[in-house]
């Protein structure tokens, strides 16, 4: 598919990896709808993109809203591509230091924010795509966004680790439902990545964990994200499968 006036929705596309992406769709002539929440940056990062790029606010796990980030996208023309970066964590012990159990309630919440909130990107976008014209064999590319952590997930990322899983998980199934509607899903699982998410960590544990890196030992730039999300889209033959973004890193239990 080539990017070139294509519509492009990128969730998350406030900060880190999804305005990465949401630059290098622009850069390619793409337009672009960030829909990320009402509380992110994503008023001022549209602006910051241009013309082409438009700011709907919307939480990915809530049906109506995401229609309405839809609407926005299909008001600028066919919806192409969809590049799904929000996510998130939380630490959790299956038992905590105190000896209560882990709590139920954030492992709900990051299984929602990751898992649901992938499910509810990809059936709605799919569901807009699939009335598309056929151009060059498709109607539209999906990218999805896991982590190293669905393969290797570290003491204390129980949620995160097991939602990233079920991101995986939802790959190929997702292209083989899909396929019959001329739609690819393709996800990156990212390694250590330098965005605003690893901000809070002191600048010597953010260099620390960049030298654990075996090649290049440093962490990811978020372009380099983008340079795949956009690949993904672009190469009609790529569908189904998982791609590790990591310098070759597989992380330790701690
Ligand atoms: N940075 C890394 O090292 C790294 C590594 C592996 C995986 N990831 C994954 O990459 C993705 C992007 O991470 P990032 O580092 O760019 O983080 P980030 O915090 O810079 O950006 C995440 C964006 O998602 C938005 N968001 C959060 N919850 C949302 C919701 N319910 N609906 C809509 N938007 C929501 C946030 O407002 C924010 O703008 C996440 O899925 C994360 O789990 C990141």
């Amino acid at each position: 598919m080539k990017l070139q006036n294509i519509v492009a929705l990128v969730t998350g596309g406030a900060s880190g990896l999804g305005l990465a992406t949401a630059r290098r769709l622009i850069e390619g002539g793409a337009k672009v709808v960030i829909a990320d929440l009402e509380r992110s940056n994503g008023a001022d990062a549209a602006l910051s993109l241009g013309p082409n790029a438009r700011f709907s606010i919307a939480d990915v796990t809530d049906t109506d809203q995401m229609n309405a980030a839809l609407d926005v996208a299909e008001s600028l023309g066919e919806l192409r591509a969809v590049v799904h970066c929000a996510g998130g964590g939380a630490a959790i012990r299956l038992v905590e230091k105190d000896g209560s159990p882990g709590s139920m309630e954030k492992f709900e919440s990051v299984i929602r924010l990751n898992v649901i909130g992938s499910f509810n990107v990809l059936r709605l976008s799919a569901a807009r795509m699939a009335r598309n014209e056929v151009i060059d064999g498709e109607r539209g590319a999906c990218v999805l966004t896991a982590s190293v952590a669905a393969f290797e997930g570290q003491i204390g990322q129980v949620p995160y680790a097991t939602a990233k899983a079920g991101v995986v998980g939802l790959t190929l199934v997702s292209a083989r439902d899909l396929a019959s509607k001329n739609i690819r899903v393709n996800t990156i699982a990212p390694g250590i990545f330098d965005t605003p998410m690893l901000a809070r960590l002191s600048e010597d544990i953010r260099t620390s964990l960049g030298r654990s890196v075996p090649n290049p030992a440093r962490l990811g730039q978020p372009e380099e994200f983008a340079e795949l999300a956009t690949h993904m889209i672009q190469n009609g033959y790529l569908n189904g499968e998982t791609i590790r973004l990591d310098g070759a890193i597989r992380m330790q239990p701690r």
